[in-house]
């Protein structure tokens, strides 16, 4: 242990990365409210991990993605525990996100100097209503297909702009197959991208100006 201590003093200098890490206390203010900002972060490692189980599995085919997600269910070893885990996982995130939103607001936790978290914080918003959508729609089951027909069909009252719209987030006139490989493609590699990249801008700046007290 001290041969690998020392040598990762020589280089990476963890010490110091962790001495930053700890030396930050909760301050005293910090109450049961805000347990859902914390719990939210939680859940996008175990979404990254039970969503990787799953696609090797999920066949993304209007043909073939309902009965893929049944034999994902009946038939792999622990396979209906991993799509549980990752659609509670799905639920749990999206409703403390809600939860941490109504806390942030109510205290004021968004107002001046803190615009970059809020406006990182909204972005991670979209993004995750974003991916539970897109993976709601995966299984192609009734319910599946009837959400991503009902949001994708939603900018169409919007006058020049929303039939073209409409159409480029179907691939298609109507709902189909090229829809949900957009979907699927949007679910498992597109939004991971972004989120990813703005957990930690939302996160540094929580950490530089601190845990905001009541207004
Ligand atoms: C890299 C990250 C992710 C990957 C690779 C991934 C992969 C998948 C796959 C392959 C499916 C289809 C399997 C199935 O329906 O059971 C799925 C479904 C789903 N995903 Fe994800 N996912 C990821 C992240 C997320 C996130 C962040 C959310 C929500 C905030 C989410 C919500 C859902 C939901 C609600 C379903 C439908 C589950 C069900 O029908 O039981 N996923 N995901």
């Amino acid at each position: 242990m001290g041969k690998v201590y020392d040598w990762s003093e020589e280089r990476p200098e963890i010490q110091a990365i962790a001495d930053d890490i700890t030396s930050k206390y909760v301050p005293p203010h910090v109450n049961t409210f805000h347990r859902p900002g914390g719990i939210t972060p939680t859940c996008p490692p175990v979404q990254v991990a039970t969503g990787s189980a799953t696609t090797f599995y999920h066949r993304p085919t209007v043909a073939e993605a309902f009965d893929s997600v049944r034999y994902m269910m009946t038939e792999v070893n622990f396979g209906w525990s991993i799509r549980s885990v990752h659609r509670w996982s799905a639920s749990m995130m999206v409703s403390t996100m809600i939860l941490h939103a109504f806390r942030v607001y109510l205290t004021g936790g968004f107002k001046k100097p803190r615009e970059l978290t809020r406006v990182t914080g909204v972005i991670l918003a979209v993004l995750t209503v974003s991916s539970g959508v897109t993976g709601y729609s995966s299984p192609w089951d009734q319910i599946g297909y009837w959400a991503v027909r009902t949001v994708t069909g939603v900018p169409e009252a919007i006058p020049v702009i929303g039939s073209p719209s409409v159409e480029s987030s179907r691939g298609s006139v109507s709902v189909g197959q090229s829809t949900l490989t957009r979907s699927y493609s949007s679910h498992t590699f597109v939004l991971p991208l972004p989120t990813a990249a703005s957990m930690p801008m939302h996160f540094s700046m929580i950490r530089k100006q601190g845990i905001p007290g009541p207004p």
